[in-house]
């Protein structure tokens, strides 16, 4: 059976990082299933000029966000995790309060009862307490909480290249079979 990962994109600034964590499940193999919220294709479309159906078209199945009664509701259909990039904190909210109000934190909530890693690309800055409580909350129900922060050690020449040093990372994080996020090799003292 085919590695099976649930992509969630939200309303959050950084549509970027879900299109290219598609794209490179894609390549790896892996089978994506895709629940975008209404604001999600807002800032989908905002920020990358695709409309639903082009995004859509980048997974391997695609549900929408009322469609409750779709498998990945349900911890019987087995994926291997799942992931939200970008988080919002509307949805890290629901999710840290267990709302399953849409498909996307339905699905997010069965993957916290079934043990599997669910990783929160969450968006925002700065943060206020309740952002900050509920990251609190969904790590100590085992979510990963990974925020798009890039990291300049690696000297990247290009925004392509710092969105996917974090993609490669998220990848590997979520478990998957051939992610490959490049190793620090050490520096010598200045
Ligand atoms: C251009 C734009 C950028 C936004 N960026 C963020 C953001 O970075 N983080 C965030 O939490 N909400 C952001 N929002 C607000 C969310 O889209 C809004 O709270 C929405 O209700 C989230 O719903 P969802 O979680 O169902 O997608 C943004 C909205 C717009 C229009």
């Amino acid at each position: 059976m085919p590695q099976r990962l649930v992509v969630g994109i939200t309303g959050a600034t950084g549509a970027v990082y879900g299109v290219r964590l598609l794209q490179r499940a894609r390549e790896l193999d892996v089978q994506t299933h895709l629940v975008v919220t209404p604001s999600g294709v807002i800032n989908v479309h905002h920020e990358l000029g695709l409309d639903r159906q082009a995004l859509e078209a980048l997974a391997d199945h695609a549900y929408a966000p009322g469609d409750i009664g779709a498998c990945l509701a349900s911890g019987s259909f087995e994926t291997a995790a799942m992931v939200v990039a970008p988080c919002s904190m509307r949805s890290l909210a629901a999710v840290a309060h267990g709302l399953s109000d849409n498909l996307l934190t339905r699905a997010a909530d069965v993957t916290l009862k079934e043990r599997r890693r669910l990783l929160l690309m969450v968006r925002e800055t700065p943060f206020n307490l309740a952002h900050l409580r509920n990251m609190t909350a969904a790590t100590e129900m085992g979510a990963i909480v990974f925020p798009p922060l890039p990291a300049f050690y690696h000297r990247p020449a290009s925004i392509a290249e710092l969105v996917d040093e974090s993609v490669e990372r998220v990848l590997a994080l979520l478990g998957l079979q051939g992610a490959a996020p490049r190793p620090w090799q050490g520096v010598g003292a200045a």
